[in-house]
């Protein structure tokens, strides 16, 4: 029998939260809102002069079947921010559900559609997946067909992966980011491109002075414009800035500015396009206490994408609230992103390629696999505990430190 449509026990909500500190953009997020709230303005429909049935009567005959909006621009310009926000803005345009997939995964690897598929489905409530690609691709379609779905699907790499994704169903959006351009979508999909650049200065100061206090902006405007234009106005870069001037309150403006001017001569040759997130990098890497410094490179060995301070005590073979401490100085400074629940973190793409580079430069190998030993140990611990209480398995209790809770 095929799988069908089960009734859906309340809206699917799916979109993580918006950032509360979020600058600029205005003219943008405007023009894509109009693109899709206005009258008619993102389904152009072609008319047939007549229809053979009805003289006179004009009926349309086509329609894309698909709605997108790609926000591009290079890494770490923003995409997910803006897309976030603009997701949250139409969210109430798309009553019917609002759903969330990444399409890479922690270190790059294409997600394969089909796997997205499977979570999608799992998320609006099919118990049974098919194990058929074409199947799940047709029962999505079935549970999107006619209603309002708002779609938003991260770090596309190119059209194959996105095409067995699309609903095929106007009334639904994707908002889509891309490092490059979508091609090729042809006329089934009408698509509206959003090419984001670096920050203007007016917000790249705005967001200096939201992380560092808007009184130590006005008191230097000159230093803070200075300061955004070293950090090449790079959102990531002005975050990791202004997050290290708000750790030091009695530095000036022109301090960090000094000193990130310095870090940029010192890496100019190593560095590309990033020169100025990495001088950010590298200098709060250099400036934090050894213990944090260390927890922060033996996290990258984490396989997956997030990580709490379970994982990271075992890593640092530390007791959990020493973990916690650094955890929350790493996520203070902006080195590491709030995780899909409190109390769990994870990198961003950026800062996560920057911390391996200073893992494989300054921890031996014999201690990146006596860390990785010690936090596989403590996940096959985890899982054991977790086995006893879904299937109550026999066997020993497991250590109190790493029982799972049983309600
Ligand atoms: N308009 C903005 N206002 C405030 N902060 C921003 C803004 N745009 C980006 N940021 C911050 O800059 C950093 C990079 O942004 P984001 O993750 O959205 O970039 P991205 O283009 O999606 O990066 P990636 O290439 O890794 O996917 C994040 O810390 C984000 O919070
Ligand atoms: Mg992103």
């Amino acid at each position: 029998m095929r799988p069908t449509v089960e009734a859906l026990p309340k809206i699917v909500d799916q979109l993580p939260p918006g950032g509360v500190d979020f600058v600029g953009r205005a003219d943008e997020l405007d023009t894509l809102y109009t693109w899709v709230t206005g009258p008619g303005a993102a389904i152009p429909a072609q008319l047939a002069p007549t229809d053979p049935e009805h003289p006179g009567v004009t009926r349309t005959v086509w329609l894309p079947r698909d709605r997108v909006v790609a926000i591009t621009g290079p890494v770490g310009v923003g995409r997910t921010e803006f897309a976030v926000r603009f997701a949250h803005r139409l969210a109430p345009q798309f009553p019917d559900g609002r759903l969330y997939a990444r399409l890479t995964g922690p270190r790059g690897e294409l997600i394969p559609p089909g796997d997205v598929l499977e979570s999608l489905l799992y998320a609006l409530g099919t118990v049974a997946i098919p194990s058929s690609h074409e199947e799940r691709i047709r029962l999505f379609r079935e549970h999107l067909d006619g209603k309002r779905f708002l779609l938003l699907l991260e770090d596309v790499t190119g059209t194959a992966q996105l095409r067995p994704l699309l609903p095929q169903s106007p009334t639904s959006l994707v908002v889509v980011t891309a490092v490059v351009p979508l091609t090729g979508l042809g006329r089934a999909a009408a698509v509206r491109t959003c090419a984001l650049d670096m920050l203007d200065v007016r917000a790249s100061t705005e967001l200096l002075g939201n992380l560092a206090g808007h009184t130590r902006v006005a008191c230097d405007p000159r230093a803070a414009d200075e300061l955004a234009a070293l950090c090449d106005f790079h959102p990531a870069a002005l975050r990791m800035a202004g997050a290290w001037l708000r750790a030091r309150p009695r530095y000036a403006m022109a301090d960090v500015g000094r000193r990130l001017r310095a870090e940029r001569l010192r890496l100019h040759e190593q560095a590309g396009d990033d020169l100025a997130v990495r001088a950010c990098f590298s200098l709060i890497h250099r400036e934090l206490v050894p213990s944090a410094a260390r927890l922060l490179r033996l996290l990258a060995l984490v396989p997956g994408r997030e990580f709490g301070a379970d994982a990271a005590a075992a890593l640092a073979d530390c007791g959990p609230d020493a973990a916690t401490r650094s955890l929350t100085e790493l996520r203070e400074l902006h080195l590491l992103e709030p995780g899909s629940v409190p109390g769990r973190f994870r990198f961003h793409d950026l800062v996560r390629g920057y911390v391996q580079e200073r893992l494989d430069a300054e921890e031996r190998p014999g201690e990146r696999r006596n860390a990785r030993v010690r936090l596989l140990d403590r996940y096959v611990r985890l899982a054991r505990s977790a086995e006893r209480v879904i299937v109550g398995a026999d066997g020993p209790e497991p250590d109190a430190d790493v029982r799972f809770a049983s309600a």
